[in-house]
Order: structure tokens, then sequence, then C-alpha cells
């Protein structure tokens, strides 16, 4: 079986027998800087972050946003990255705030979501300026009005919303519909409920709406019917409290390609559509234009990532299953264990050999649904010390990565203009312990 199904992302290459990433050779990378590896193309960050701000200014001139979600992918360099840019950015955490504010990004483009915020996060939040919360529930209206209150200042929030419409993704990931954890319902009368609240507390301003239905979308439909749901609403509100709704944030959710099988999204094709709609909604509904957000996160970085393991044992039970065990697994990569997700996998030095092999790739964790991927395809030769490369994961790799087995998390190598750089460095076996007292 020929391995032409490798090129899912035009930063894929083959050079003599060896896979290229970033035009640079992935068993030189591996060999320099030791496996499990996570590399990051930073010149395919940048360019799909351009791709972002053009589209949304093509789309809404100045009344348009884009925040990167860094749970996607959060540690320091990506936080300057993202300040170069001109990228306003999403977080969930104290650690990603700190991570942003310790990377000198300007934390009044951030806006801090969490379904649950505690008195300890919204100080901390407050004291780092962190320019805006997106609130989910009445608790953290009142937390956050308290805060404020007690530091004699009044922050700016949006209402995460929940509209009610199922992206058709897999449910996990699955955040827009009524019954979600996330956000109050608009059909419950919950959301009118968080806007009346918020209008009555005086040191916060109600700045805006915002709704995120889920992930791995790739039908422009969701977003448009999620749109004309969240402008509805502000309508509505508009006439019953007489509030002029500054903000809407769409949220994330841009589809990726983790196989060759996987559609591709025209990205500017669909943010047009979706400011030809928005525009056309809003002067149906006589409403003011808000300024319109965007909120991805894995579209920014999953293809910009790309993970190398060494090979270890090769397991062959006749007339079952081969086995190939990597010197990583579900520490580096859980989402094959929580999602069942697909990759596309290659032997980064052996890439031009048939690979014609079914077997698992398994990690080295004690836990049977320790897996990278099931039922792909390597050469018949594959040996210990072989270069496995795993694509797409430069989103939610890092970012959920653990240390089960007190395995150290691999580095992050940014690939950039030809050369290399440690971004993230390999977590030390002293690491590992620097907690325990
Ligand atoms: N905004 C909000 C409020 C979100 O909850 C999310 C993702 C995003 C933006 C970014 O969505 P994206 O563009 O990355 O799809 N761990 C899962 C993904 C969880 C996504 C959670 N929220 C995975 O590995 O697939």
């Amino acid at each position: 079986m020929q391995n032409e199904n490798i090129f899912i992302c035009d930063n894929i290459g083959v050079s003599g027998e060896h896979l290229t990433f970033a035009g640079q050779d992935t068993v030189a990378l591996a060999k320099k800087y030791g496996t499990p590896l996570y590399l990051m193309d930073e010149d395919r960050i940048r360019a799909v972050c351009r791709e972002y701000l053009t589209a949304v200014k093509a789309a809404f001139g100045d009344k348009g946003k884009v925040m990167y979600a860094s749970k996607a992918s959060s540690f320091k360099r990506i936080y300057e990255i993202m300040r170069e840019e001109g990228m306003n950015i999403d977080v969930v955490s104290c650690g990603e705030i700190y991570t942003a504010y310790s990377a000198g990004y300007p934390l009044e483009n951030a806006y801090f979501h969490s379904n649950n915020k505690t008195d300890e996060d919204v100080a901390f939040a407050i004291e780092k300026g962190v320019g805006y919360f997106v609130v989910d529930n009445e608790e953290e209206l009142y937390a956050i009005n308290t805060e404020a209150g007690r530091r004699g200042m009044v922050q700016p929030l949006l209402l995460r919303i929940t509209p009610g419409i199922d992206p058709h993704t897999f449910e996990a990931v699955a955040t827009g519909k009524v019954d979600s954890k996330f956000g109050s319902a608009i059909e419950t009368g919950q959301a009118d409920e968080m806007v009346k609240t918020a209008l009555s507390l005086e040191n916060i301003k109600l700045a805006g709406f915002h709704c995120h239905v889920g992930s791995q979308v790739f039908d422009a439909d969701v977003f448009l019917r999620s749109a004309d749901v969240m402008l509805e609403f502000i309508r509505d509100m508009r006439d019953k409290y007489g509030i002029v709704a500054e903000q809407l944030d769409l949220g994330g959710g841009f589809g990726v390609r983790y196989l060759a099988s996987d559609p591709v999204l025209d990205l500017p094709a669909v943010i047009a559509e979706i400011g030809d709609a928005v525009k056309n909604k809003v002067a149906e509904l006589g409403i003011a234009m808000p300024i319109i957000g965007f909120e991805p996160g894995r579209s920014i970085v999953a293809d910009a990532g790309m993970t190398l393991y060494s090979v270890g044992t090769v397991k062959r039970i006749p007339e079952f299953i081969n086995y190939i065990s990597v010197d990583g697994g579900m520490t580096d990569n859980i989402r094959y264990a929580l999602y069942g997700a697909s990759y596309t996998l290659t032997l980064a030095n052996k890439v031009c050999e048939d690979h014609n092999m079914l077997c698992s790739v398994v990690g080295r964790c004690c836990e049977s649904g320790d897996i990278i991927q099931e039922n792909v395809h390597m050469p018949d030769s594959v040996t210990r010390g072989d270069i496995l490369a795993c694509m797409t994961t430069g989103a939610y790799h890092y970012s959920m990565a653990s240390n089960y087995n007190r395995i150290g998390r691999p580095p992050i190598v940014m690939l950039r203009d030809g050369t290399s750089y440690l971004a993230v460095r390999r977590e030390t076996l002293e690491n590992i312990i620097s907690l325990d007292v």
C-alpha cells in the first residue's frame, strides 16, 4: 500500500527516504531533540492566524475579532506569537492566564472562559487585568461584581448563551445544546434571567454575548444557525431591556483534517458566508451591528503539529494482530482513548517503503486503552529504533498531556523558516518529583 495519504497539509513532504515537516527532515529532528517529540510549525501557525484575520477583516471590516482559544495549546511561546500576530486570546484558567501573562501577552485582549470560575480565579483574573470575562452562570456574575466592587472598578463581560444548536459533531465536544453544562439556554428563560441580573449589578458592564456550539465543525450552516439565534436574542434583549450588544462572539470549532479523507474547510469562504448572513440578519432585525468574534483553537494549531516517536517493541501475534509500541502514548496523546480520534501515521525514516502491514500503534503505559491508533498500515520491515510520525497533533495534545505512570511530557520544538528551536523543555525525572514533599 502506497503512502500517498500522508499529505494532509502542505507542510508535510518527503525528501529521499525521509518524511519532512515544514521543509525539515523529521528523522534528523528526532535525532537532535530525542523522542517522543512534539514539533510545531510556527510558519503555519502564523499563516493561519493571518488567514483568519484577513478573512474576518474582509467580512466584517473593523467589526471583527479573532481570539485564539489557547486551551488547544498553551505555552509561553504561543502567546508571544499571538501577540505578534495581533490575535486576541481565550483563556480558561489561572494557569493559562499566568502563562500568557508570563509571556508578556497584553491581557486586556484576553477573554476568560470556564463554566466554574472560583472566587480565586475571579480575583486573579481581575488583578491581572483580563479584558473580558465570558460568564457562564448567575453565581459567577455575583462573584465578579463583588470582586470588581471591592476594587472600585467595572469589569466588562460577555454572557455565554447556549443557542440550542446540535452541531452534529461527536457528543463529547458538543457544547451548544440546551442541556449543555456550558452557558445558559435561551429556551429555558435562563439566558434572559442572566441578562436581567447582569443589568442589576453595578460593577460589571454587559458588553455582549457569546456562544460556542461544538468542535470539528465543517458545516458553515452550524455557524449560520447559531448566528441567527444569537442575533434574534440580541434583538429581544434590546426590545425588553433597551440594551445594545457591542459584541457577539460566535465561538470556535472550525474543523481540521486528520485524515486525507476529511474535508478541507475553505476558511475564507466560510467566514465570508457568515459575514453576509450576519449583515443581512442585522439589517432584517434592525439592530446595531455588533463586533463579531471568532474563537478558533484547533484550526490555528492542529496541523502545525506533528509528534515523533521511536519504535520499541514490535509484537506480531500470528493470525491476530501486530502491535507497534512507541515511546509515548496516552500521556502525550489521549485523544484516541477519549474520543476514538483518527490519525494519519507513517514511518518517518521509511516513508517510501510500502506500508502494507496492518497493525495497532500503542503506547508504553500500563493500560490496554493506551492506543495511538488501530488498523493502520506500516512497513513490514518496521523495527526498534525506527521513527514513527503522527500527524495533526498541534491541538489538544500537549495541553491534554499527563504524567500517568510518571512519564515525562515531551518537549515542544518550533520550526521556523528552516530552523528549529526549543519552546518547551522535556520534562525530566527531577521535574516529575519536584512537587513531592
Ligand atoms: N471557545 C470555546 C468556548 C470552547 O469551549 C472551545 C473548545 C473553543 C472556543 C475552541 O474550539 P476549537 O476551535 O478548538 O474546536 N479536547 C477536545 C476539544 C475540546 C474543545 C473544547 N472547547 C479534543 O481534543 O478534540
